[in-house]
């Protein structure tokens, strides 16, 4: 199959904060175009291993061709959504109940080889299908949201989601044109939101009119914010004391979920502060290493565009 080339985004930093060592074990949680994985896996040999995860069959095809070429034998891959890291390992190391899991990484959001798939609906800029589902497991399509979602609801993710401004006049604008035709790929999806936004807006040089649409849409078809919020504690909870967990995150949403979750696992009791004594007995289950998020460096981001909203967030395990 054709490979696609994913630039990761932060890859040094990744590799400072989770120092990966020979003989240690890791999970990526985003396998994406492998490029973390890749790293990684060359750093642990001749005996530590690297468990692989990404929701989309195209990922993983994709993963599997860049891997052969490097002959690692270290890696394994497996199909699924990071909700469910704690199942996935039990399913896929050996002696799981045993596995010494140094880092976790997790770098969110879709990859440039999704952007570019011309059969989905990733982008406003091909037209395709409007399919923004990273698997085939999702709970809703993003057609059924634009065709059967009520207006309040559409216009909710926009706002919510995708922080949009016109949120209420593109919710309108969907609903009037849904009445006469059904909405089935992007093309018509980026025409009704033409229609629905103003002319100083629809001529924005920096960010396409139709850009915080698609995010909120994709954010809502595969349901990822509460897949985060699901996957934060199992994998604290899979890692090895002094391990490290280190997110990337691309949406103020996603890094507000990352901070509290640190935060909140960073302290030692979460009575509230009215009471004289902890009832409880709650204890820090980690050591925050990045006190503010930590962007890509300029050099970076003039090199590849993606690495812009990145933020970055570290823990280690007590
Ligand atoms: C930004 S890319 C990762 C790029 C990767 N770090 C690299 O080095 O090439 C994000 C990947 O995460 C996957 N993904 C998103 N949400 C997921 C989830 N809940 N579970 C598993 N994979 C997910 C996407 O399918 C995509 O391939």
């Amino acid at each position: 199959m054709k490979e696609y080339k994913h630039i990761p985004v932060m890859l040094n930093e990744v590799i400072d904060f989770l120092s990966p060592k020979k003989n240690q074990n890791f999970i990526d949680c985003t396998l994406g175009g492998a490029g973390y994985t890749v790293a990684i896996a060359k750093l642990i040999l001749p005996k530590g291993k690297i468990l692989s995860i990404d929701l989309d069959k195209l990922a993983v095809r994709n993963a599997e061709t860049v891997i052969k070429k490097e002959n690692l034998k270290n890696i394994k891959i497996a199909h699924g959504n990071f909700k469910d890291i704690a199942k996935i390992l039990q399913n896929n190391w050996e002696n799981p109940q045993d596995a010494k899991i140094n880092g976790i990484v997790f770098d969110l959001g879709l990859s440039s080889a999704q952007l570019k798939d011309e059969r989905r609906g990733f982008s406003f800029q091909l037209d395709a299908p409007l399919d923004m589902a990273f698997g085939a497991q999702q709970e809703c399509s993003t057609e059924q949201i634009i065709n059967n979602w009520r207006e309040k609801e559409i216009e909710k993710i926009l706002k919510d989601y995708g922080e949009e401004r016109f949120a209420k006049s593109i919710a309108r604008r969907i609903i009037d044109a849904r009445k006469d035709i059904e909405i089935k790929n992007t093309k018509q999806l980026v025409d009704i939101i033409a229609e629905a936004v103003p002319g100083k807006y629809r001529n924005n040089r920096k960010i396409h009119f139709a850009t915080r649409t698609f995010q909120a849409l994709r954010i809502a078809t595969n349901d990822e914010l509460n897949s985060l919020k699901k996957a934060l504690p199992e994998a604290l909870n899979i890692l090895t004391k002094g391990g490290r967990i280190v997110v990337i995150s691309y949406h103020s949403l996603e890094d507000r979920i990352v901070k509290h979750f640190f935060k909140k696992e960073a302290k030692d009791c979460l009575c509230p502060p009215e009471l004289p004594v902890c009832r409880c007995g709650h204890k820090a289950g980690l050591k925050i290493i990045t006190k503010k998020a930590l962007p890509a460096s300029a050099e970076e981001v003039k090199k590849n565009p993606r690495s812009r909203s990145a933020k970055m967030r570290v823990i280690e395990k007590k």
